[in-house]
């Protein structure tokens, strides 16, 4: 692809804006392709580079970055919980979901969104489905779940259940999506008894880590009666692309994507809400390319 960064046909000068990534570990992270992909294809002079911050140092890296002038930060494990503490203002839907991977400047310091959520929504929305109305189980209780079940909240899903490997957390999950939309929209269920659900069109969210990377041949529901209920299957789960979750959704003819589109969509809205542009279709299908060639 000719425009792969902004620097290929620019230099780094005194306007050039800075975002970065704070986790730990950050060396495997695909943002900043992502992002200064984002940049070459848009023309913004803008460099994004990823920072390993230890638990602890949240605060002082944030104050940091605002001194320094970082126009943007995204947010990675462990720290969407923790930096909350470091914001200005915090948009609604982040706080319902108490998580924030993205700091955009504002005068008197860090705005934090959740653009996970968003991510979601619009890698679905991709593949032409959408939450409302419909019944929803969400495979797994932890960050990436949370993110899921709110956007069925936000989005006025049917209803929506949550299994997990320990229940308590799928409990504390639904009871925390319920108090935000003051509704019993959400029911906790072992994943031992998802086939005892009535419905035969489900949309199922994968959102453990079961299936990841190298562990390529498991899933976290093997039962093939539950698949038979599935009308449509994402994985949030994008190494591999095509996981056991997956194959055993397409097998039976339903369509089933991976998370990368999330990562994609997570990344161009944070980018949207740095520059105060929108990113076309077209700009992201050429980053889809690019980021399915680095996997
Ligand atoms: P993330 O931020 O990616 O969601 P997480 O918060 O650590 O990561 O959550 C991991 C999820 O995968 C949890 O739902 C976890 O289930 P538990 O809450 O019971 O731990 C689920 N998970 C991980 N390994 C699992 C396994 N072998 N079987 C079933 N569920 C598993």
């Amino acid at each position: 692809m000719a425009d792969i960064s902004y620097f290929d046909k620019n230099e780094i000068d005194g306007r050039t804006k800075v975002c970065m990534l704070i986790g730990n570990p950050v060396e495997h992270t695909l943002s900043p392709l992502i992002h200064n992909t984002l940049a070459g294809l848009c023309g913004i002079n803008m460099v994004y580079v990823a920072c390993p911050v230890r638990p602890g140092n949240v605060e002082s890296a944030v104050r940091g970055a605002f001194d320094l002038g970082v126009l943007g930060l995204n947010v990675t494990v462990p720290h969407k919980i923790e930096v909350i503490s470091s914001l200005c203002d915090i948009d609604h839907m982040a706080k319902a979901v108490g998580s924030v991977n993205t700091l955009v400047r504002t005068e008197a310091g860090y705005k934090g969104y959740n653009t996970d959520v968003s991510g979601l929504m619009r890698a679905l929305r991709s593949d032409g489905v959408s939450l409302k109305d419909r019944d929803v189980v969400i495979l797994g209780a932890g960050g990436a779940a949370r993110s899921a079940a709110f956007l069925c909240a936000e989005q006025g899903s049917g209803r929506v259940f949550i299994a997990n490997r320990s229940v308590e957390k799928a409990e504390e999950l639904s009871d925390a999506v319920n108090g935000y939309s003051g509704t019993d929209l959400c029911k906790p269920i072992s994943l031992n008894n998802l086939t005892a659900l009535d419905s035969n069109s489900l949309i199922s969210i994968q959102a453990t880590s079961v299936g990841l990377y190298p562990d390529t041949e498991s899933a976290v529901v093997e039962d093939p009666a539950f698949y038979e209920k599935v009308e449509y299957g994402f994985d949030l789960v994008y190494r591999p692309g095509n996981t056991k979750f997956m194959r055993n959704i397409r097998e039976r003819g339903k369509k089933c994507s991976n998370g990368i589109t999330m990562l994609l969509y997570q990344g161009i809205r944070a980018f949207e809400l740095w520059n105060h542009i929108n990113v076309s279709d077209e700009m992201s299908a050429k980053l889809l390319v690019r980021l399915k060639e680095a996997l």
